[in-house]
């Protein structure tokens, strides 16, 4: 469960990114998040994360206050993380499965496991012939792809996704937000932001958008805070 309560975020050079966003996204629910360029997208991950304070507000992950937590507590609740980045963030001179088995690190799995885990994911995202290729020759597609093979390997409770398919062809992109329904499906929390008019035209999922750093929509207006889902 991710949960924000009037979240705030000025930068200190003046710029607000985030203002007063109240958002909820339960167990087994998958959002997406849309927004121009700038809407602040990026910002609620990273505040999601435990990246950045916010300036004010609030942020839960799983009902634990990630705000106000220590960076070591900030850590472990990362564990139960699968974050997709935006700029993929993969280690050059690590071939796509390192990068892969380095996000699983953290779960304290046998090296066999992680292989296996790894092969299995990169094989689903379409990268089987490009397991044993370094980061830095793969495409921008591919190597995005690798970052959502990452951290879809740690099967998470949350996933957070910023712009997945952003460097993507339909086929692909379709196929990435099966996966990520797959993991919804199977019980985790699923924020995606993402740009594709033609997903956004199509899908049934609940969609709410950010302008300005605002919640200015959201296509399931009711939030499910104090109906029994939240404890
Ligand atoms: N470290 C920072 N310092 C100052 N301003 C920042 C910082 N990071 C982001 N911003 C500003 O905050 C606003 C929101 O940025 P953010 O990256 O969250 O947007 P976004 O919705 O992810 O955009 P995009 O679709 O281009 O990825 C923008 O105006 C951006 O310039
Ligand atoms: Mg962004």
């Amino acid at each position: 469960m991710i949960e924000t309560v009037g979240l705030e975020k000025t930068y200190p050079d003046g710029t607000t990114a985030l203002c007063g966003l109240d958002l909820c996204v339960d167990r087994a629910e998958m959002v997406l998040i849309r927004g121009p360029s700038g809407a602040g997208k990026t910002t609620l991950f990273r505040l999601l994360l435990g990246m950045e304070r916010p300036t004010s507000g609030e942020v839960f992950i799983d009902d634990r206050r990630v705000d106000t937590t220590s960076v070591r507590q900030v850590r472990a609740l990362r564990r139960g993380v699968g974050m997709i980045f935006q700029d993929f963030r993969l280690i050059r001179g690590r071939t796509a499965r390192e990068n892969v088995e380095i996000g699983m690190r953290v779960l304290g799995l046998s090296g066999r496991e992680m292989r296996e885990r790894a092969t299995r994911y990169l094989e689903e995202v379409g990268l089987d012939h490009r397991v044993n290729t370094p980061a830095e020759l793969l495409s921008w597609g591919e190597q995005q792809r690798v970052g959502v093979a990452r951290a879809l390997a740690r099967e998470p409770q949350i996933i957070l996704a910023d712009e997945p398919t952003g460097n993507l062809d339909e086929d692909l992109s379709h196929r990435i937000l099966q996966l990520l329904r797959g993991a919804r499906d199977a019980g985790a929390s699923v924020l995606v932001a993402i740009h594709s008019p033609d997903v956004l035209r199509q899908t049934e999922l609940r969609v709410i958008s950010l302008q300005n750093g605002r919640l200015v929509g959201d296509s399931r207006a009711v939030c499910r805070r104090g109906e029994g889902s939240w404890t």
